[in-house]
């Protein structure tokens, strides 16, 4: 058996070869561990950690990941990933989708914000993961079983999560610094959780260390690990480093892993799960660009829809955050912390066909290339005044888009108002807009979910 891969130990998944790995230590392969990246591979000591993983895990990791083998799932998206949102997506196809990030101890306290995060649409989301952010098992534990009452195929667990309100209370992606501590809490929640546990991670925190991390993880009874190929330190700034999440998936043969990051278009998705190896892919913004994406990758073309169709789309999540919120006073209020945040997403779309964009995609991931409105030949007087408003990353632009679809009757009435809203009023934002761009465009930093989107510098 070949033990050194890429700076990392191929670990058998189950259990039972641990006397081998055991007899086989120290092995002359863990000084030469070197993590691209400047990170270690398996330390001294990883070995002794003693992990049992009851049978029964092992059949049921196999049963479950082979549920999620060559999909695209949507990622768990804090404020985007609502349930009318994560319906909407279903809608085009996605086959497995996942809550937005619970605290479990908000869970278990009977927080009802936290809890509703972690409901499915009855019926719609026939796989759905309930992630969990947690920094003890018996929380975790806990946690797995509101999942699992409230509906979930399986509990995820948070190890990726950058922003401060996390870190300071211990969790999300910090907790990669301590790979072991890390690796004894999921094989705890593992063992006692009667739904598959995965771990999302990042391939480190301030230092790359995802190869040890994976391999530590690979022992625990995780069902699947995801890897979103970027730092907690670097947050979006780079592209993801998806030669590195390659290097983890050989280096792990017996591991479903779930590659994460910058995956725009269906060719990127097709493209990553083919190149890389991973058992399934992930997108977070792709899907909060262009919620048709899974469509277009099940069709293996770009759909190509007009302004027009785009509202049509629009109008349905409102239609479906009504059905949850209720279409009175109340439930626009409820709905209006959501939907025109969504236009600081859709307001990015852009027709990214594969002939034209393809080959630059490979060389640099289009997520990250932010197209202004004249790419490519197209001038802005050549859109339409509703492409333009659609387009407009105004604020103030998409406050008046949200409250236009909200209170449209129709798709006819809804291109109506936007019109007239364009004409009056788009000036005046572009204008503004302008006064950002180009040059003096800034990342973004949401405030609320803390993620920096931002552009490279
Ligand atoms: C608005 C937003 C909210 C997010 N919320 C979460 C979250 O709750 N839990 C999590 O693990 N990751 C969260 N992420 C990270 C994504 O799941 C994903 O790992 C990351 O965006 C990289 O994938 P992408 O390049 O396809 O967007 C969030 C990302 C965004 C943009």
């Amino acid at each position: 058996m070949q033990l050194c891969h890429s700076g990392g130990l191929l670990l058998p998944p189950t259990s039972s070869l641990r006397p081998r790995l055991r007899h086989l230590r120290p092995s002359p392969c863990l000084p030469q561990a070197q993590e691209k990246g400047g990170g270690q591979g398996l330390q001294e000591g990883d070995l002794d950690l003693d992990f049992s993983v009851p049978s029964w895990v092992e059949e049921r990791n196999q049963a479950f990941a082979s549920s999620l083998k060559g999909k695209c799932i949507l990622a768990p998206l804090t404020k985007g990933g609502n349930r009318a949102f994560r319906q909407l997506t279903t809608e085009f196809g996605c086959p497995v989708t996942m809550s937005e990030m619970a605290y479990a101890r908000g869970l278990l306290k009977g927080d009802r914000v936290e809890q509703a995060r972690i409901i499915p649409a009855v019926g719609v989301e026939n796989c759905f993961g309930a992630q969990i952010a947690t920094k003890t098992i018996e929380e975790g534990v806990g946690a797995a079983k509101l999942a699992k009452e409230s509906g979930a195929t399986w509990c995820d667990l948070n190890v990726g999560c950058p922003i401060k309100d996390a870190s300071r209370r211990g969790m999300g992606a910090i907790m990669l610094r301590k790979p072991r501590s890390l690796a004894k809490m999921v094989n705890g929640i593992v063992k006692e959780s009667e739904l598959p546990v995965t771990v999302k991670i990042r391939i480190g925190a301030e230092k790359v260390n995802v190869h040890r991390v994976v391999a530590l993880l690979a022992r625990t009874g995780a069902a699947a690990v995801t890897i979103h190929g970027r730092t907690m330190e670097q947050m979006y700034r780079k592209p993801a480093d998806w030669s590195l999440i390659s290097d983890v998936v050989a280096a792990n043969p017996g591991l479903p892993i779930i590659g994460n990051g910058d995956i725009l278009t269906h060719y990127d998705a097709s493209r990553r799960l083919s190149e890389s190896g991973c058992h399934a892919v992930m997108t977070g913004r792709g899907a909060l660009i262009r919620p048709w994406l899974f469509k277009e990758l099940q069709e293996g073309r770009e759909l190509a829809l007009s302004a027009e169709d785009r509202v049509h789309i629009y109008r349905r999540l409102v239609a479906l955050m009504k059905e949850q919120f209720g279409n009175d006073e109340w439930g626009r209020k409820k709905a209006f912390y959501f939907f025109p945040w969504h236009f600081s997403f859709f307001h990015r779309y852009r027709p990214l066909p594969e002939e034209v964009y393809g080959e630059a995609s490979r060389n640099y991931p289009l997520m990250i290339t932010r197209h202004k409105k004249h790419d490519d030949g197209e001038t802005l007087e050549s859109l339409s005044l509703l492409e333009r408003l659609l387009r407009c990353s105004n604020e103030k632009a998409h406050g008046e888009i949200a409250a236009a679809l909200w209170d449209a009757a129709s798709d006819k009435d809804a291109i109506i108002s936007l019109e007239k809203l364009a004409s009056s009023e788009l000036p005046v934002w572009e204008a503004e807009e302008a006064g950002r761009e180009p040059g003096n465009e800034r990342s973004s930093r949401d405030t609320k979910t803390g993620q920096d989107d931002g552009v490279e510098g």
